[in-house]
């Protein structure tokens, strides 16, 4: 039988105290002092301003000056004057995450605002300013993670409990990735946070990218843009507070932010106000010291506990990719994705820069295999966007390099590999076998007719050299690399300058005049 005075107990948990009273002293834009509260408060506690009409404004301390704490409001100061009482709650902020919440949309107070009546509270508080687990305390990460997403598994494999992080410029396509990797993902709940984005963009998120289906296993936090900067920044406390829940429950939790830059600039605009120098474009230097904090409380749980798998999105402003915070969360998370606006333009989506992105897990998490289909691919992939400017000016001639011309062979399969729709859902478990396939390599127990010859372990033969106006010989299957020769062939190569030129072809032509 339970014991009741543990009921008693946790009625008390729930309890928050208010026994001491401040006196609003000043108000300037967002900030308000706060007088009469000295060694009451720390930074991060809670205070209601109680205003006319008995209005109550929720604030929170975000700093102290000559003896007074500054404040800042969850909601619009309406109301709220000189001489207004401020009540202390002496308690954290707490959450009490439920598994009912799945299915669930709720705020930055973890209150429910989908329409769908109230919420059920669980048993046990959550802090929604927890520390992220010590690292001892912590296993390591787990096995491979389903994404569904053909160009993550297998380029950029990520693992239960790693943390990946999502930059590009703006519209090039991070949201549509984090919502495809919602819909298809294997795991087994996703908690999702959408922190300062479009409010648009939210419902659309909701109603048709993650679909009923997607839906019925994930919970979303939202904050849209035009909410006080409090508000934005404690939504993305609150989706890890959540993840942490889910965790403990031996769950393996996928979770999504869109965007942690938005979590930045919130964090930005409150340091700023509460008088905090700037340091680097404009970002002040607790707006480094918070990102951590907050990053690092995803990943993998202790012993007898689930795992968080984080992704998080990045704007960069400007595209430029070493802009501070963009480099900061590059630093702190395990793993960066780069979406391209040059590879977006030419419309192949997702527009994933494999060679810039790198998951830290690989490759120690696959097999020699698998690792050696991926390097193949890669090693293609490199060769050809090296010399991409002079296949696209008709300045390489095929035959020239054999390790050139066989990544232009292959180049048209793998850019097809990685592109997927919206809807295409890739599983991990064959992602392997398909890029095999189109590389031409063995694949166990496949009868293969997709794979075109060349074999790549014997490069191509070069070629007779061909006179500047005559097309060069091409391979009879070689459809869509015929295209780029033919692209090639209709311009003299002496516009070019001879010094763009390999030395071996210039050899191959001066010797034919
Ligand atoms: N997989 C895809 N297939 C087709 N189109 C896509 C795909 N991904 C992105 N797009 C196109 O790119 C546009 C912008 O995408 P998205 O909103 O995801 O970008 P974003 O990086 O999140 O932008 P922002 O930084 O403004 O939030 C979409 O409206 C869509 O037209
Ligand atoms: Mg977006």
């Amino acid at each position: 039988m339970k014991n009741p005075g543990d009921h008693i107990l946790t009625e008390l948990d729930r309890m928050t105290e208010h026994s001491v009273y401040g006196r609003v002293t000043a108000i300037v834009g967002l900030m308000i002092e706060v007088q009469g509260v000295e060694g009451e408060l720390s930074i991060g506690d809670r205070c209601r301003l109680i205003g006319r009409g008995e209005r109550k404004v929720m604030c929170e301390v975000v700093g102290f000056r000559n003896e007074r704490a500054l404040l800042m409001p969850f909601g619009t100061l309406d109301g709220i004057g000189l001489g207004s009482r401020a009540e202390i709650s002496l308690t954290d902020p707490l959450i009490y995450p439920d598994i009912s919440w799945m299915g669930r949309v709720v705020n930055a107070f973890g209150e429910p605002v989908d329409g769908q009546g109230p919420l059920i509270k669980g048993p046990k508080p959550y802090r929604v300013h927890a520390k992220p687990p010590h690292a001892h305390e912590r296993q390591r990460v787990g096995g491979k993670i389903d994404l569904g997403i053909r160009a993550l598994n297998a380029f950029l494999t990520c693992c239960r409990g790693q943390r990946l992080g999502i930059f590009s410029g703006s519209g090039v396509g991070k949201s549509t990735v984090m919502s495809m990797m919602a819909r298809h993902t294997e795991a087994e709940i996703s908690v999702i946070g959408l922190i300062g984005e479009r409010g648009r963009e939210a419902r659309e998120f909701i109603e048709d990218d993650l679909g009923e289906d997607g839906m019925a296993r994930s919970v979303v936090v939202v904050a849209t843009s035009d909410e006080p900067p409090l508000v934005r920044r404690q939504a993305a406390y609150v989706l890890m507070a959540i993840s942490e829940f889910f965790r403990d429950q031996q769950k393996d939790v996928l979770c999504l932010m869109d965007s942690v830059t938005r979590f930045a600039m919130a964090q930005r605009e409150i340091s700023l106000s509460a008088g905090e120098p700037p340091a680097s474009k404009g970002y002040t230097p607790s707006v480094f010291a918070e990102l951590p904090r907050l990053l690092e409380r995803a990943g993998p749980g202790g012993v007898g506990q689930g795992s968080i798998t984080g992704l998080f999105t990045v704007l960069v402003e400007g595209d430029d990719h070493n802009e501070p915070v963009a480099d900061a969360v590059r630093g702190i998370l395990d793993g960066h994705v780069v979406l391209d606006r040059a590879i977006a333009e030419r419309g192949r989506y997702p527009a994933i820069n494999i060679l810039r992105s790198v998951s830290r897990t690989m490759p120690d998490c696959n097999t020699v295999e698998e690792n050696e289909v991926i390097n193949r691919a890669r090693k293609y992939l490199a060769t050809y966007e090296d010399m991409a400017e002079l296949i696209r000016l008709g300045a390489y001639r095929r035959g020239s390099d054999g390790a050139v011309d066989e990544a232009i062979h292959y180049y048209p399969g793998i850019e097809g590999f990685l592109s997927q729709t919206i809807e295409d859902h890739s599983p991990l478990a064959t992602c392997y076998d398909e890029l095999r396939a189109i590389l031409g390599m063995q694949v166990a127990g496949v009868d293969d007719d997709a794979a075109p010859p060349p074999q790549p372990e014997q490069p191509l033969p070069p070629p007779p050299p061909a006179p500047p106006e005559q097309s060069p010989e091409l391979s009879p299957e070689g459809t869509s690399d015929l295209q780029v020769e033919e692209a090639v062939v209709e311009e003299p190569v002496q516009s070019m300058g001879e010094q763009t030129l390999s030395a071996e072809t210039l050899q191959q032509l001066n010797s034919i005049e």
